[in-house]
């Protein structure tokens, strides 16, 4: 049976000017903007869904990569999945999600992930939260750090640097993503009256981190929007809020992206840093084998998990699959006594360490024996997942 909604990569220029306009009335962008978009992310990465012979929406697949223990994991980002009103409310977006998750295990991706307008439309599709992104903001009067150990030095432009540097800072967080060139163009690109401003951390031959951000003024006063940093050293943090706090004649608050509850507070004197908005990511185990042995796990860990995993829509991910830690590395054969009963949606907060296997549990999202959750604790033990990118 010919399914109702047909799923392709664009083709023509027909395609693209009408997912064009599909996409600028989606997301209130201005006439003409989404040209900037695709060239962005590269048209080749666009696909879109057809009621019949009329293009009715479709979204971009960029492709990334995520740290998980410290291991790169390649992973598919899913952005701009938008559907024209007068085709919404029909299961478009649905179809659209699914056959797009079907292609992506065609083509071997272990992993996806995606921010939700709704996690009703994505969880249908199999993800499940799988991470955090928030927004901190500090007063500079309250900052009160004053050594500043290292150089701070302005450097212009989009600098190799910054690439080394941000990828040292990855491979360290649980579900930092190795970047596509679009996000690095969204960090550098100011928007009309906006100044960017770059500084390096540490003297040019042992840089220990960097700071990008640009000065707004909204609402409640003047602030710092820290655009990106690595912060990679004690030292190297001790100057960043030093070299912050020396805005305060001018700045009122300085605002960075962070995890749940960021590290980078605890050098504060007091408890001022709040957490403005906090945003949680959807990941989706595109291909269970893949997803768990190219992840990293800590060193120390030796353990076996037996899981059985259902997937309504990939049946390559159904049945039991027996997971065996040592040395940081995960070996998945199938088989084994299935005793972590799980769908393939709660296998993301799993994944990810977003919740420990007994929270899991109690939110209904697996089903297990004493013996596995004592296993998959050990193994999925990690930081709190997040990540500075929004796509
Ligand atoms: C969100 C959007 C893609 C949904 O498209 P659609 O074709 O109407 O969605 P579907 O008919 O396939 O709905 C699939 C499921 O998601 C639910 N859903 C769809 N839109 C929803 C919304 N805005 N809020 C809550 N649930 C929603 C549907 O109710 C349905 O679940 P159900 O079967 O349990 O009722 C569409 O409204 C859109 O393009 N919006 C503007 C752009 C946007 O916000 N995109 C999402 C970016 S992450």
């Amino acid at each position: 049976m010919m399914p109702k909604f047909e799923y392709n990569q664009v083709v023509n220029q027909e395609d693209i000017q009408r997912l064009g306009n599909i996409l600028e009335q989606c997301f209130l962008m201005s006439s003409g903007d989404s040209k900037i978009f695709f060239n962005r992310i590269g048209l080749e990465n666009f696909y879109v869904i057809r009621a019949g012979k009329q293009v009715a929406g479709g979204l971009a697949t960029i492709p990334m990569a995520q740290w998980w223990g410290g291991q790169r994991v390649p992973m598919i980002g899913i952005a701009a999945v938008g559907i024209a009103p007068e085709y919404r409310g029909d299961g478009a977006a649905l179809s659209m999600m699914q056959q797009a998750v079907q292609e992506l295990h065609a083509k071997g991706v272990p992993i996806s992930t995606l921010y939700p307008a709704t996690q009703r439309l994505y969880r249908k599709a199999g993800y499940e939260q799988g991470g955090i992104s928030s927004i901190w903001e500090v007063p500079t009067q309250s900052i009160l750090v004053k050594e500043q150990p290292l150089p701070v030095g302005a450097i212009t432009g989009d600098h190799e640097i910054f690439h080394e540097l941000y990828q040292q800072q990855a491979k360290l967080n649980n579900g930092f993503v190795e970047r596509h060139q679009s996000l690095w163009e969204r960090i550098f690109k100011p928007d009309e009256k906006e100044t960017i401003y770059a500084y390096l951390i540490g003297s040019a031959e042992q840089p220990q981190g960097y700071i990008i951000f640009s000065q707004h003024q909204d609402q409640d006063g003047s602030f710092i929007r820290v655009r990106d940093c690595a912060v990679l050293t004690t030292a190297a943090a001790q100057s960043f809020w030093s070299f912050l706090a020396n805005h305060r004649s001018q700045i009122k608050n300085v605002r960075w992206k962070g995890s749940a509850i960021d590290s980078l507070t605890l050098l504060l004197p007091e408890q001022t840093a709040k957490q403005k908005s906090a945003l949680r990511w959807m990941l989706r185990v595109i291909d269970v084998v893949k997803a768990l042995e190219k992840r990293g796990y800590l060193p120390g860990i030796q353990a076996e998990l037996h899981l059985e995993i259902q997937d309504d829509l990939l049946a390559e991910n159904n049945g039991r699959f027996i997971l065996s830690v040592a040395n940081g590395r995960g070996e998945v054969t199938r088989g084994g006594k299935g005793e972590m009963k799980l769908d393939i949606r709660g296998l993301a907060p799993l994944y990810t360490s977003l919740f420990t296997p007994q929270q899991l549990q109690f939110a209904g999202q697996l089903d297990a024996t004493e013996t596995a959750l004592f296993a998959a604790t050990q193994i999925f033990t990690g930081a709190s997942p997040w990540m500075a990118d929004f796509f």
